[in-house]
């Protein structure tokens, strides 16, 4: 049988090439000029760029001790509207925890290619191991290999598509998977709260606590040799509802669209996790939450590995601006979606910037 059979074309692990050492990237990693990122550019970081001071980090502490007049919740709704992205620290999750998740990925990629490709993955769910996101033939690709699996809903979750390797993974897995959901319920919380509505609106119109969606990706960035001509992950907004990043703390790489259309790095603070807006919620909120572009770039010296959980709606209840929300004044930008249609642009076209969203803005 061939493992490889549904994408279009055969099946290159990037983390292949990367330790074949070869002097130069296959064409089909080479972005386009205007894609390539300028890596010389003093503007990625944060002693020479004004605005990555704003990227925010909020302390989320006393979440946890039940202050309900919580300033973390302002600054939350402020960062969501104007960066759709912030970090977190006291958000609950144990340092040993994030380390441990860490590690078992580490080992996992660093597994013989043999034992890896036994969970290769295919576009019908894309779980498992993958080099690809998108189905298009001759498609341009990213410099990066992942690992995909659902966490939940209950239905969805397979522990037979989760690694095998290393030894008592599925344990330690399941219960970071455990602890960000908890993070992304909290968060739902105060999203809703924040944009005036019952605290319970926003994960409702998710299909509820129990039909929601929860699955991990695991990028792995391997070196490159030429990281000025592609990217570890190309621009896009995540499709989901909210993305929890558990950042490499020691190879940054994480790219930001700032207001001014500007890459910004994303300099992770110690032991903190990223949080970001996806499209869902922006679609949900009417645009007062914003998902934003992001993209990662590659080094030459090191590779990299973040963990990306999101949480999501159910696949099939409708998407679109909450009636609440939407008045004469400020009227529904998006038309209705289910998340399992709109899925399907990533699936099909890969990362696209937000051309995606973008689709589903109301005529006017
Ligand atoms: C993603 C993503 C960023 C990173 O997985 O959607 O944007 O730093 N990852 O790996
Ligand atoms: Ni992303």
């Amino acid at each position: 049988m061939n493992i490889f059979q549904d994408w279009p074309e055969p099946i290159v692990r990037v983390q292949s090439l990367s330790e074949s050492n070869l002097q130069a990237i296959p064409n089909r990693y080479v972005k386009p000029l205007a894609q390539r990122p300028n890596l010389l550019s003093e503007n990625y970081h944060t002693k020479n760029n004004p605005h990555t001071a704003a990227i925010p980090i909020i302390d989320l502490g006393a979440i946890y001790t039940n202050d309900i007049t919580l300033q973390a919740n302002d600054e939350i709704s402020k960062a969501c509207r104007e960066w759709g992205f912030f970090q977190v620290v006291n958000h609950g999750m144990s340092p040993q925890l994030m380390e441990r998740a860490k590690e078992i990925w580490r080992e996992f990629f660093h597994l013989p290619m043999e034992l890896k490709n036994m969970h290769a993955n295919s576009p019908k769910t894309y779980e498992g191991y993958g080099s690809r996101l998108g189905v298009e033939k001759g498609a341009i690709l990213d410099w990066s290999d992942y690992y995909y699996l659902h966490y939940q809903p209950l239905s969805l979750k397979d522990y037979t598509k989760w690694p095998s390797l290393p030894l008592h993974c599925r344990e330690t897995l399941e219960g970071y998977c455990k602890e960000m959901v908890k993070l992304c319920e909290n968060l739902m919380t105060i999203l809703s709260k924040k944009l005036g509505l019952q605290e319970d609106r926003l994960q409702n119109a998710f299909g509820g606590k129990d039909e929601a969606g929860g699955c991990l990706r695991v990028n792995y960035y391997p070196k490159c040799p030429q990281p000025e001509l592609t990217l570890g992950l190309s621009p896009h907004s995540d499709p989901g509802g909210l993305t929890i990043l558990l950042p490499d703390e020691h190879v940054a790489g994480l790219h930001v669209r700032g207001s001014d259309d500007a890459w910004i790095t994303v300099e992770p603070a110690p032991h903190a996790l990223i949080v970001n807006i996806g499209d869902q919620i922006q679609m949900l909120s009417n645009s007062v939450y914003k998902s934003i572009e992001h993209r990662v770039i590659v080094s030459p010296a090191e590779e990299r590995l973040s963990l990306a959980f999101f949480y999501n709606p159910k696949g099939n209840v409708p998407i679109e601006p909450l009636k609440e929300l939407v008045t004469v004044d400020s009227p529904a930008l998006y038309t209705s979606t289910t998340y399992d249609q709109y899925r399907q642009f990533i699936r099909t076209q890969g990362p696209r910037n937000k051309s995606h969203i973008d689709e589903l803005r109301s005529p006017r």
